[in-house]
């Protein structure tokens, strides 16, 4: 029985990845059933670098797009330190790339084709500042020597203030922010920033991963910390700060790829993300922020209009079931566990 309802603008998801091929066509509908936009990331094999490759994937995404789903795929570049400026500029002025994502080379999936001396890419985050052009930053230190908890309040306090100090008009988004050093440094600062935060991220915490056994299913960069962390990205999410939205970083991996002796990063969240961020907001009464958080923040970031259209979000007396995993035709990709009953829905 309907308990509750909540209408919003439709959301956008400003962090996804899609990947390619019949991975792309599994994944592809779970997205396109609720959001209206995505920002797509480019960390493909080989990487989406040019701007002739940004268009051409953005084609292949168009193919699979089912038919009846209204969806526009918000393109990016992978930056890499032979990135032409004037290549990126003209793949931004078309209107087909939105963004540029830095990957320090090593710190994730398919990063390592990124920046290795961040020196190398100047000109092109110059170019960037000077076009108004979004850097999306992928935000951990690689240093063996960093404690992989600590990578990204290190990578904030080394690379991204400096950076930002000395090329303060770029626009910069911190890509799904894990800790409170992150919150922190996003509400003490001023000009053009601001940060995702993923679903997973909102629901749970390292001991996810590590408690009774290691859940590779629970395992994505940057990896989820203490609990204290969580609380504050939920405190972030839910507060009137419009300058913190949605990013799933819902990243597919087949199965067998996250359960091997060297599994995978990545949580796949496309399926039931609204329903986590409903549960979310509606545990912290705060469901009357879920739209901004959803669908109005990020548009603003990405200085695009909101969508016109609305959704309907439900909440039943009883918990909503959805797919342990999804098909493909290498194998299953498995649906994030919340660990917690979903009593939300988006209305069909
Ligand atoms: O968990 C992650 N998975 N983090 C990333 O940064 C990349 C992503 C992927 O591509 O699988
Ligand atoms: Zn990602």
């Amino acid at each position: 029985m309907t308990v509750q309802t909540l209408k919003i603008k439709r959301p956008d998801d400003w962090h996804l990845h899609l990947r390619d091929g019949e991975m792309l066509e599994a994944v592809l509908p779970e997205t396109t059933r609720h959001f209206a936009r995505a920002i797509i990331m480019p960390n493909l094999v080989p990487p989406v670098v040019t701007n002739e490759e940004a268009k051409a994937y953005r084609e292949r995404i168009m193919q699979a797009v089912p038919s009846g789903d209204n969806f526009e795929p918000l393109m990016t570049l992978y930056l890499t330190e032979d990135t032409d400026p004037d290549d990126l500029e003209q793949a931004f002025k078309s209107g087909t790339v939105h963004a540029a994502k830095l990957y320090p080379a090593g710190a994730t999936t398919n990063s390592e084709n990124g920046v290795r001396n961040f020196e190398n890419i100047m000109p092109v985050l110059e170019r960037m500042a000077e076009i108004g052009m979004t850097l999306c930053v992928h935000g951990e230190v690689t240093d063996p020597a960093i404690d992989i908890f600590d990578r990204e309040k290190v990578f904030i306090e080394a690379v991204l203030d400096p950076l930002r100090q000395r090329l303060p008009q770029l626009r910069v988004t911190m890509e799904h922010i894990t800790t409170s050093d992150a919150v922190d440094y996003v509400t003490g600062s001023t000009g053009p920033l601001g940060a995702s935060i993923t679903t997973h991220h909102l629901m749970i915490n390292r001991n996810a991963i590590l408690v009774g056994g290691i859940k590779p299913h629970y395992y994505c960069l940057p990896v989820a910390k203490r609990e204290e962390h969580r609380l504050a990205l939920v405190k972030s999410a839910t507060s009137k700060d419009e300058r913190f939205f949605l990013g799933t970083d819902s990243a597919p991996h087949l199965d067998k790829a996250k359960i091997d002796v060297c599994g995978c990063a990545g949580i796949f969240t496309s399926t039931n993300t609204m329903a986590c961020l409903a549960q979310v907001f509606d545990d912290e009464n705060a469901l009357d922020r879920l739209e901004a958080f959803s669908s109005l923040n990020g548009p603003k970031h990405y200085q695009l209009d909101a969508n016109e259209e609305m959704i309907t979000l439900v909440k039943r007396d009883i918990p909503t079931v959805f797919p342990a995993s999804i098909t493909t035709p290498d194998g299953p990709v498995t649906v994030f566990d919340p660990m917690t009953p979903l009593y939300w829905d988006v209305e069909s």
